[in-house]
């Protein structure tokens, strides 16, 4: 979701292959997206035919319990559109947010105690396990980026 690229579409697939298909979604997808798709997909050929790119919104995707959804740095508050529709379909998820929007999301009335971008992170937690999810938080290297906070969920 919010796939920019699809990149990450084409490296879930690499490395768990008992995914049939990707979609990657993005509103925008630009105009490089297909090149970089097909060369990736020569270089690895099982990939060909299995990742299908759709130029919408995120809100009209229809998901399943099957689903996974995943998105990396889904800006702001992006990041809950893709929350809220896993929830919708039951689905498991994992986001990695960025840009944290201070004024308007839903920080749980914690930031007192810690800071912005974690408050409403860990609201985000208290929102899917309230909705039933059992959630796993871990981080990637800061090298990589220094958004770096990952949260997977799936229904308990
Ligand atoms: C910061 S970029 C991240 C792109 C990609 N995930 C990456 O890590 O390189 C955010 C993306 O969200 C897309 N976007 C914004 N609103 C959207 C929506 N409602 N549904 C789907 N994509 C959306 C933008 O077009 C943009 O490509």
């Amino acid at each position: 979701m919010a796939c920019g690229h699809g990149l990450l579409a084409h490296i879930l697939l690499l490395l768990d292959d008992s995914s049939p298909a990707a979609l990657a979604v993005d509103v925008r997808l630009p105009k490089s997206a297909g090149r970089l798709a097909t060369v990736l997909q020569s270089d690895w050929p099982r990939l060909q035919g299995r990742i299908r790119f759709m130029q919408q919104a995120i809100e009209t995707i229809d998901i399943g319990p099957d689903d996974l959804l995943v998105s990396v740095h889904a800006c702001g508050g992006l990041t809950d559109l893709v929350l809220d529709a896993a929830i919708k379909g039951r689905a498991r998820v994992a986001v990695l947010p960025c840009c944290h929007d201070l004024q308007t999301a839903d920080d749980g009335g914690l930031r007192g105690w810690l800071d912005g971008s974690l408050a409403i992170d860990a609201t985000r937690v208290a929102r899917l396990r309230s909705a039933g999810y059992r959630v796993y938080t871990h981080t990637i290297p800061v090298e990589i980026s220094p958004r770096n906070r990952l949260l997977l969920a799936e229904p308990e």
